[in-house]
């Protein structure tokens, strides 16, 4: 019997529809296993510069460092994408959220349930077992590398791409240490054969590698890695990578699963953890009621797991979402030609699913 504290910080878009669904999971284990779950809500993203003009306001900072983990939506809104004049920005509440928090490794596994083989684009006997967990670099890379700025009357305008060694063994070593706990196998992809950053990466990796002599290492370049990725996406078992790599890999694999709508994510530090869907604000179909709450359940497991070892309490959240997937219920993005009508389900009718399932 423990209580923990979480921060539901939903965000824009879909973010509250899909967090919503997270939080009646947790509150259910904890009527179910008995745990106390405590929840505060904290506003980040565009609902935040709306409320404050703060993409992350200091007091939602402050919960975040003082809570046992954090639930988090999406952050995104339509207004600021074809405005790149906007100074201040949704994302850059996610940004400072990750840097702040030290949130440097990101997790992001791929799994397919076997129920939905026939919902991704990709042909069923390819993916078949496909089983890998990205580990995605989340506070360094040219997404914080200082100097980015316009230069030459704003006509010219340049990032950086940084690494440094530390910051690369110390996500390299976590994605390591679950391979050793999986297949045994890291893929480490970067642009070593030009970019100076990525050279650093593969030195370092390589160094490593020699402390985990049961660890299979290959290195694959961002452009194989792309490739390989839908050709052969059995042939990865832990993929390491950088900030900027790893988004985009990420959004290729989730193909992999299905939808973007499946997949859940974690991202860890030295304290409180985060989890999230993979998926973005969705304002094309945000207050309809239609978004999948499946990822958000999902990273609920993810933080039952890791954040608070509650093993058993994340398999049976696990499990009601294959349970229900077994008897053929779907949301409209996982749905294909051969799911009935009378099967396809909105945000709430999925999510009630789930928590019925949890209590048999
Ligand atoms: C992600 C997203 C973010 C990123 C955006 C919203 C800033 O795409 O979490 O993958 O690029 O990291
Ligand atoms: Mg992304």
């Amino acid at each position: 019997m423990s209580t923990y504290k979480i921060v539901v910080a939903p965000g824009d878009g879909i973010g509250k529809e899909v967090t919503t669904w997270g939080r009646k999971v947790l509150e259910k284990i904890g009527q179910v296993y008995g745990h106390t779950f405590t929840f505060t809500e904290a506003v980040i993203g565009h609902v935040a510069i709306e409320a404050t003009g703060n993409p992350l306001p200091d007091d939602s900072l402050e919960k975040m460092r003082a809570s046992d983990a954090i639930l988090f939506g999406a952050v995104g809104h339509p207004k600021y994408d074809n405005d790149p004049s906007a100074k201040v920005r949704p994302e850059q509440g996610l940004l400072k959220m990750r840097k702040e928090l030290g949130l440097y490794a990101n997790l992001r596994p791929i799994k397919l349930f076997d129920e939905l083989l026939n919902a991704s684009s990709i042909k069923p006997e390819i993916l078949k077992g496909s089983d890998i967990l990205f580990f995605r670099e989340l506070t360094g890379d040219v997404y914080f590398g200082q100097p980015r700025e316009r230069r030459d009357n704003g006509n010219t305008a340049l990032d950086t791409m940084i690494y440094s060694r530390y910051e690369v063994e110390r996500i390299a070593k976590k994605a390591f240490e679950a391979a050793r706990t999986r297949r045994k196998k890291v893929t480490s992809v970067d642009k070593a054969n030009v970019l100076e950053s990525s050279r650093l990466w593969r030195e370092t990796v390589q160094e490593m590698a020699k402390s985990y002599p049961d660890v299979e290492v290959e290195h694959m370049f961002i452009d194989t890695a792309a490739m390989k990725l839908i050709k052969d996406p059995r042939s990865f078992d832990v993929v390491l990578t950088g900030n900027l790599f790893g988004d985009i890999l990420t959004d290729e694999a989730s193909q992999i699963a299905g939808s973007m709508g499946m997949l859940a994510s974690a991202s860890l530090g030295d304290q409180t953890g985060l989890y999230e869907p993979i998926h973005g604000s969705a304002p094309d179909i945000a207050g309809k009621g239609i978004a999948n709450p499946l990822a958000s359940i999902l990273s609920v497991a993810l933080m039952l797991d890791i954040s608070f070892n509650l093993k058993k309490e994340s398999e049976v959240v696990i499990w009601a979402v294959e349970q229900t997937l077994k008897e053929g219920f779907r949301t409209g993005d996982i749905a294909d030609a051969t799911t009935p009508p009378t099967h396809i389900l909105n945000t709430d009718q999925m999510g009630s699913k789930i928590i019925e399932k949890m209590g048999q």
